[in-house]
């Protein structure tokens, strides 16, 4: 019979009762390198990377292809992954640009977003040789312009659009309504504006367009919905401006299972799907069929990780509730305190005790709300020592850490083929200080 809490399948349970990741015991890893811990699965990540470029390379075609959204999981090994699997990257910010150059990643294939680019970060950018930036408002492709025509470039461009489709996720992170902070809205009539006046700069060669409707979707309805917007719009300019659209970004967005209640989702029957009803719709416009661009971040890392913490203290306030504290929380995993994230902890030190005990675990900051998850089933023996593993953590967790209360970050560890690396160090309390004048 399946066992409920393996939720993905680099999960086991070895003869000891141990949880295993991707084959290796994490009571050994937990010995051997300290927690709080991350853990990332080579393969798994990989393996992802295949699976949406053979499937876009499928039925989008050769000239078609994936960004990894990078915000989700950023350090130099990831690029060097990404560079190798023949991946595209989405970059936000001038470290990541920074950590994807100091990798080796070709900076070619990146496409810089962001809803509020610097002067500075443009520039940066340009001279670095970034591909194509995803712009975000008329103001900002002014200045792009006005820089790339310094630099004596003239930068590759595509437009971040508004389709108006709110995806039913969380609020937070609904990106694609059109009162969002992010791109140009077309039912305003501001991403034809944007449109008008990127074809009449000399320092930007318009692409095409970009959208962004969520995160953490099961189904591709709203990339059916957003894409028959995207594609009305691209006719809409062809019509009015006589403008060819050659490529259409779709963004990110795929969900992943992090409770056993949540559908492991099948990427290549979806992009199928999508692309069955884009090549009808391109068709029955009489559009150009453009090349297709998926930005997945979260279904490439986050099945791909999980975090081992070790047990502190155990309070049980008698008639009211229990905790069981662990040696990181909101610093290493703020999702829960953000958006009341689900997540799925497991006593992975003895996978086969009975679970009787209900309990809150919590973090060690100074802040009631630190909490990873509430109303978790452990083992009613767990005490302080004892090894937790919190699943699903491998997209939004490293990258959103934090040093709040001075608490070093922990250290990110690879599993490729059962032989474990650090891929990133442990911050030490030097690391701490370093940068104190
Ligand atoms: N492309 C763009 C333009 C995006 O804004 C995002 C995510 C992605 C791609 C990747 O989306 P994904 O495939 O990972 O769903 N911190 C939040 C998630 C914020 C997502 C922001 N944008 C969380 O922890 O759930």
């Amino acid at each position: 019979m399946e066992n409920k809490d393996l939720i993905c399948e680099n999960l086991s349970i070895d003869d000891n009762g141990v949880l295993n990741f991707a084959g290796v015991s994490t009571v050994e890893l937990a010995t051997k390198y300290g927690t709080p811990l991350f853990l990332m699965d080579e393969e798994r990540i990989r393996y992802k990377c295949k699976t949406y470029l053979s499937a876009v390379k499928k039925y989008f075609g050769e000239s078609s292809g994936v960004l990894y959204a990078s915000k989700a999981l950023s350090f130099k090994r990831i690029y060097e992954i990404m560079k190798e699997e023949g991946m595209g990257i989405d970059v936000v910010s001038q470290g990541e640009i920074f950590t994807a150059k100091r990798a080796g990643f070709p900076l070619k294939n990146a496409y810089f977003h962001s809803n509020n680019k610097t002067d500075e970060d443009i520039d940066y950018a340009i001279k670095n040789g970034v591909g194509t930036f995803v712009v975000d408002n008329e103001e900002e492709l002014v200045v792009i312009d006005k820089i790339a025509r310094q630099n004596g470039v003239k930068q590759k461009v595509l437009l971040r659009l508004t389709p108006g489709i709110d995806p039913h996720t969380y609020d937070a992170i609904n990106t694609g309504k059109v009162d969002s902070k992010f791109g140009s809205a077309i039912e305003t009539g501001q991403a034809e504006e944007i449109t008008r006046l990127a074809v009449s700069l000399k320092g930007v060669d318009l692409k095409g367009f970009h959208c962004h409707v969520g995160s953490q979707v099961f189904d591709s309805d709203v990339y059916i919905m957003a894409s028959t917007v995207m594609l009305n719009f691209i006719k809409d300019m062809k019509v009015k401006l006589g403008f060819i659209t050659e490529v259409l970004d779709l963004g990110g967005g795929y969900g992943v299972r992090y409770i056993e209640s949540q559908p492991n989702m099948d990427i290549e029957s979806n992009i199928r799907l999508v692309s069955e009803h884009i090549k009808n719709t391109v068709k029955a416009l009489e559009i150009e069929m453009p090349s297709i661009f998926f930005e997945p971040g979260r279904s490439i890392v986050a099945d791909s990780g999980i975090t081992l913490y070790t047990v502190g203290t155990v309070k049980r306030i008698k008639g009211y509730k229990n905790y069981v504290s662990v040696d990181g929380g909101m610093t290493d995993n703020p999702r829960f305190a953000l958006y009341k994230a689900d997540y799925t902890l497991l006593p992975a030190y003895d996978m086969n005790a009975s679970r009787e005990m209900t309990a809150s675990i919590v973090g060690r900051c100074c802040e009631s709300g630190d909490i990873i998850q509430e109303n978790v089933k452990m083992p009613e023996t767990i005490k302080r020592g004892d090894v937790i593993a919190c699943l699903t953590t491998g997209a939004y967790n490293y990258s959103m850490s934090s040093n709040y209360n001075r608490i070093a970050r922990p250290a990110v560890v690879m599993i490729n083929d059962k032989k474990d690396y650090v891929a990133v160090k442990r911050e030490s309390l030097e690391d701490i200080v370093n940068l104190d004048v």
